[in-house]
């Protein structure tokens, strides 16, 4: 029975066919990026004698329901691009980044290294993993978080701010789970067994929930597609919320406008504030819920009262053990295509 609940560590196939393997390794660290609902929607093209990544949404993966205005997909695809940006430079590769306006991207790369490989960058962004657990109520001094982005505003655990925040996630939620076209959406990406999470290498799985052993046992005995769209399963969803919005110490909201390339700003902000608290041992936690849902979005807005519309909230917190990431990752050859 415990052997059955080992946590799963996937390893993706990272061989290209006439890539060398530190580019191979530096495209599997840009993989790790987090993404919606673990549905890595990133198209590439690698020109790999000029040095150049080409990088695109891709249309096959939407998430319609949650996103059917592809706005987290660009947070997403910001996400991968400064995730792959910063695997390059821990390699001591420069690399560049042009973000074109229709929401496509060109990241350019030295094809050698000109710096030493910072390991500890390497590992922070290995590192790196969502926690869907609860987090200690310990405030967050937010003057910790260094370098944080004019676009990034934290409000800490009992703040106004944060009480918005958390009633807006809750009342989100709440609607969600009454959407049959969102909980059928959430159940496509969920999985239900090892076996199935490594024949796709996406979704979300046992660990991701942050079931130990026994728990994840029993989840994947319980739970299939069919009733991951039931009335129980989003209840559970909503105690869920409930504690993990009342147990942690500060709320990042980013801001940003609404344009692709604007929504690419902000996944890339979103990468430099979470590796900022990897290397903290603070956890993490995107909860997106608030800006999925219409009302709740304009409610946010007006109570928050920023410049810009608030495009990400990260639930952030102190926990005893950090914890890893558990690379469910798709195989490179799978989205990446070489070219000469
Ligand atoms: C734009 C965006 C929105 C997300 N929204 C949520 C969310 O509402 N709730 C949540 O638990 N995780 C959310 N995530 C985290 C993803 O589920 C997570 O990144 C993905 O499953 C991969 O897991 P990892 O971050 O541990 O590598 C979001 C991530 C991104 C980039």
């Amino acid at each position: 029975m415990l052997m059955l609940g080992s946590p799963l560590r996937l390893n993706p196939r990272t061989n290209l066919d006439g890539v060398d393997q530190e580019t191979s390794e530096i495209l599997y660290l840009g993989s790790l990026a987090p993404n919606s609902h673990n549905s890595q929607p990133w198209k590439v093209t690698l020109h790999e004698r000029s040095g150049i990544v080409d990088i695109q949404l891709d249309d096959a993966r939407p998430l319609l329901a949650s996103d059917p205005d592809r706005r987290e997909s660009y947070i997403t695809l910001g996400c991968y691009i400064q995730t792959l940006q910063e695997a390059f430079e821990a390699y001591g590769r420069n690399a560049d980044v042009e973000v074109h306006a229709d929401g496509s991207a060109t990241l350019t790369f030295e094809k050698w290294r000109t710096g030493g490989i910072d390991t500890a960058k390497v590992s922070i962004l290995k590192k790196r993993h969502t926690d869907k657990r609860i987090f200690s109520k310990e405030p967050i001094h937010c003057e910790c978080l260094q370098g944080l982005g004019e676009s990034t505003i934290c409000y800490p655990e009992s703040t106004e701010g944060y009480r918005a925040i958390a009633d807006a996630t809750l009342s989100a939620v709440a609607m969600q789970a009454d959407d049959l076209a969102f909980r059928e959406e959430l159940a496509q990406w969920m999985r239900y067994s090892d076996d199935e999470v490594r024949e796709t290498g996406d979704g979300i799985t046992a660990e991701m929930l942050g079931l130990g052993r026994i728990m994840k046992v029993l989840y994947y005995l319980t739970t299939n597609r069919e009733s991951a769209e039931g009335d129980a399963f989003a209840r559970q969803g909503i105690e869920t919320a409930e504690n993990q919005v009342r147990n942690c110490g500060a709320f990042l909201a980013i801001t940003g406008g609404d344009s692709p390339e604007e929504l690419i700003d902000v996944g890339r902000e979103t990468i430099r504030v979470w590796l900022a608290c990897t290397r903290l041992n603070i956890s993490v936690q995107p909860m997106s819920a608030a800006l999925e849902v219409n009302e709740t979005r304009a409610q946010l807005e007006s109570e928050l009262g920023r410049d810009l519309p608030v495009q990400m909230i990260l639930r952030i917190g102190y926990v005893k053990d950090y914890g890893e990431n558990m690379g469910v990752r798709r195989d490179l050859d799978e989205y990446i295509e070489i070219v000469g």
